[in-house]
């Protein structure tokens, strides 16, 4: 079988109804931006899986037009915490009864995935119309993080949980979510489902979870979409790729409305006033580098980090600071790791093996592969892809990879789940379109 075959049976493996999971055992649900990096990787071959995995997904958008992190599609699996019964949406009068989900989001993928599907495919009518059906849906999703999430209307948006940064351990967030006191009885008993299936060392430590818990059940005790969330989260942070993938889907919005005569009007407006605003707030010209903004203590967080790369894939950085982004690049690669590590490899945080703290992953390959080449640094744009591949080749569909080359050495497989779904369609993308 050769690797793209294994690939799309990796997607067949995972494939529900209708939609597919990460990972069957570890991630036994549909989560979000893991679902249009596989609907991405599924349209270059068939496209009914790949629209039908969105269509399921935006299933679960609630009336504030948020699109939710997890849907629930199967309320008997009880294996994943915390489980829909735990989130308890429906304290949200906007939350669809069915499919449950939980009540906070995770990257805005969806606008350059439509977008790369509508290129693909610009022949197919269905396509197109299914497209047309989506837009108005994920403008409303686009607005919710401009209404909810952006209190004082900078055109950068907040999230209130590390889950929602799609970088759930990265040392990024040690610092706020340390200043968090958990007192006996301020949450609720609970028990943890991740360490029983996979490495305890590849996880987030108790300490961490207890954190991760309380930011959920401040959320649930304002609806998950009150503006309280803002007031009183001691984790508030505008995230430089959460933001910087929101600029390339607004971007991938744009065109889609002149391709198929749609009204973009108020995406521009929001636009104009994220880029201007990305750039000033989160360009940190001493690292080179985009960081992220701690809202609650009023400061840049900073830190070299992988998400402070993705500003390239939405052509957020002028060539000068381009350029500086790719050195970065380069540097890492000459010193013996394979791109892209997920976190500062200089810091005493840097952890090549846990979970978002070095690692290498996927689906940011694919992102900062694309944004590369936009630049023009085909050589670096060519490493990144291939460093995965060589990855895959060697150590299998993991979830995540050892980021150190001579440990790599040494290995026979990858980091966390096996299986993987995005690390499938990223494969597959990489190898048919890109
Ligand atoms: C982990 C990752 C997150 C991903 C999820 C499912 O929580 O940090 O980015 O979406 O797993 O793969």
């Amino acid at each position: 079988m050769s690797y793209l075959e294994k690939a799309k049976a990796i997607i067949v493996r995972n494939w529900r109804d209708g939609f597919s999971v990460p990972t069957s055992e570890l991630y036994p649900f549909q989560w979000m931006w893991d679902s249009g990096f596989v609907a991405l990787g599924t349209s270059t071959y068939n496209i009914e899986m790949s629209l039908s995995e969105i269509g399921k997904m935006f299933s679960g958008q609630w009336d504030n037009g948020m699109i939710p992190h997890i849907i629930f599609h199967s309320e008997n699996e009880k294996t994943y915490f915390p489980n829909f019964d735990f989130w308890n949406c429906q304290v949200n009068a906007g939350a669809p009864t069915q499919p449950k989900s939980s009540g906070i989001t995770q990257p805005a993928v969806f606008g350059f995935i439509l977008k790369d599907i509508l290129q693909n495919h610009w022949g197919n009518d269905e396509v197109k119309n299914f497209v047309k059906s989506i837009f108005p849906k994920l403008v409303n999703y686009h607005r919710f993080l401009y209404t909810y999430r952006d209190p004082y209307e900078e055109g950068l948006f907040f999230i209130y949980h590390p889950w929602e940064s799609g970088r759930d351990n990265s040392p990024l967030w040690d610092a706020s979510m340390s200043k968090i006191d958990i007192q006996p009885g301020m949450i609720p008993d609970y028990q943890r489902r991740d360490t029983s299936i996979a490495n305890a060392d590849e996880r987030p430590t108790q300490d961490k979870y207890d954190r991760y818990v309380y930011l959920l059940e401040l959320g649930k005790k304002y609806n998950y979409d009150g503006q309280q969330i803002a007031e009183e989260s001691p984790f508030l942070i505008q995230d430089n790729m959460m933001n910087a993938i929101l600029i390339k889907s607004n971007e991938s919005l744009i065109e889609i409305a002149s391709d198929l005569s749609l009204d973009a009007g108020q995406i521009k407006e929001w636009q104009q006033l994220s880029l201007s605003n990305y750039d000033k707030k989160l360009w940190n010209e001493e690292l080179g580098m985009y960081v992220s903004y701690d809202m609650r203590h009023q400061s840049q967080m900073k830190h070299k980090e992988i998400g402070g790369i993705v500003p390239l894939f939405a052509q957020i950085p002028d060539a000068q600071k381009a350029g500086k982004i790719n050195d970065y690049l380069t540097n890492l690669s000459d010193r013996g790791y394979y791109l892209c590590p997920s976190f500062d490899v200089d810091s005493p945080y840097f952890d090549s093996k846990r979970y978002w703290r070095g690692p290498v992953w996927p689906q940011m390959n694919w992102m900062i592969h694309k944004g590369l080449l936009s630049y023009g640094y085909k050589d670096t744009a060519e490493t990144v892809k291939s460093d995965l591949l060589t990855l895959i080749h060697k150590l299998g569909f993991y979830e995540y990879f050892e980021s150190q080359k001579e440990k790599v050495d040494q290995l026979s497989q990858g980091y966390g789940g096996s299986n993987f779904s995005w690390t499938a369609s990223s494969y597959i993308h990489l190898n048919t379109v890109s």
